[in-house]
């Protein structure tokens, strides 16, 4: 596993989302979750984002990571309207996640920004938080993230980025590199359309040769193999997933990159 830095806080290149598929309440699909958080420890994964709107998912991160808190970097979010909501909001995520330190807090989708953001400087400061950052999914809203980025101090942003959908790379990761924000790919697997659209005969050959094996690796690896990406983060309910997406990027080039993109576009337009 690679690492990337933000602001000196290592997170593996490959991370893991937790939307939707860490919002679970039943024993079994909480035993499924433990098999998860042992598999990225295995790996080398030490990301894991997640958000006050994700359900349980807060509760489940906390839960399943407790024999392994030094061994990961938690990313959430506040996803909230007003400051004291919003401390209120943060103080529960710190209880469910059970951690004393949160390295990554966000703006889930810019709501009410203005209000979270001296919240979040002062937990910086306390260092009861490492970084800030924002997550935006709409692009009407760029702009208004850009206008964030440029005049206020932030250290990462969260945007969709994948090889079907590289608005971001228009204007986006272009300011993130000048002003080294650091950068997390959500839907690393346009949400899992692209491996499932893409016909189950392939003929990966020319990736194999690479050590790329499966569709999701190939997915994964023309993210990262952006050097402005610090990490994709793709979600999943299957443990044996887990080590299937962390041996992506293993070997990272623009002409390995070129490659994958042109197979992925020829094989899903058949
Ligand atoms: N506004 C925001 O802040 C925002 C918005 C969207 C997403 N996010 C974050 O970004 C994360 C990732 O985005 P996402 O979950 O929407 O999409 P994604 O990671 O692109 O795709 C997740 C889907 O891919 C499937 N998958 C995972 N690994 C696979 C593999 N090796 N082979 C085949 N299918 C695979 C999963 O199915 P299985 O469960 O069956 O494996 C799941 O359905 C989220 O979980 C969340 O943390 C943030």
């Amino acid at each position: 596993m690679l690492y990337r830095e933000i602001n000196k806080i290592e997170f593996s290149i490959i991370g893991m989302g937790t939307w939707k598929t860490f919002d679970v309440s039943s024993q079994s699909d909480l035993t499924v979750r433990q098999s998860i958080i042992k598999n990225c420890v295995a790996s080398g994964v030490n990301l894991i984002d997640s958000s006050p709107m994700y359900g349980e998912s807060e509760n489940i991160v906390g839960q399943t990571t407790k024999n392994f808190k030094e061994h990961f970097k938690f990313a959430t979010k506040v996803w909230t309207k007003g400051e004291r909501e919003g401390i209120r909001q943060i103080e529960k995520s710190f209880k469910l996640l059970d951690t004393k330190y949160i390295h990554l807090l966000q703006i889930h989708n810019l709501l009410d920004w203005k209000s979270h953001l001296p919240t979040l400087r002062r937990l910086k400061s306390e260092k009861r938080i490492g970084l800030i950052g924002l997550s935006c999914m709409n692009p009407h809203d760029y702009p208004l993230l850009i206008k964030i980025m440029e005049t206020e101090s932030i250290d990462s942003i969260q945007i969709p980025y994948n090889v079907k959908n590289k608005f971001v790379e228009k204007n986006i990761l272009g300011i993130c590199k000048d002003l080294g924000i650091g950068v997390l790919a959500m839907e690393p697997l346009g949400k899992g359309e692209i491996v499932h659209n893409i016909s189950p005969r392939l003929n990966l050959t020319e990736l194999t040769s690479v050590g790329i094996e499966t569709w999701a690796q190939a997915c994964l690896t023309w993210v990262v193999s952006n050097p402005t990406i610090t990490s994709a983060i793709p979600a999943t309910s299957r443990p044996e997933r887990i080590l299937e997406n962390a041996k992506a990027a293993i070997q990272l080039n623009q002409g390995l990159r070129d490659l994958i993109e042109f197979a992925i576009h020829n094989q899903s337009s058949n």
